[in-house]
């Protein structure tokens, strides 16, 4: 079963946390149903940047990003190449660890 590290944050997650994830599942959807408040501003539909993410280990273990989501990313502040939103970035079951953290 795919794995995800959620990196220390200090207000969401101050220990950090390994959270088993489903093939499909958004980055978002995990750590939200573990009580990792990830802000969602737009409720999952891509239209907004609240729930940028950064992906520090297994970005290939993600669906690819669409145009719109890319659209959208341009915009986030602190913009990485393995930036994503979470409420997008699905988890592929090929790979087993995703480390990421939360940018806000
Ligand atoms: S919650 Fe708005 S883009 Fe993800």
């Amino acid at each position: 079963m795919p794995k995800i590290v959620v990196l220390p944050h200090q207000d969401l997650c101050p220990e950090g946390a390994v959270l088993e994830a489903e093939t499909g599942d958004t980055v978002l959807d995990v750590a939200l149903r573990n009580g990792i408040a990830i802000e969602h501003a737009c409720e999952k539909s891509c239209a907004c940047t609240t729930c940028h993410v950064i992906i520090r280990e297994g970005f290939d273990s993600l669906e690819e990003s669409d145009e719109l989501e890319d659209d959208m990313l341009d915009k986030a502040w602190g913009l990485e190449p393995e930036s994503r939103l979470g409420c997008q970035a699905k988890v592929q079951m090929k790979i087993w660890l995703l480390k990421f953290r939360v940018t806000r």
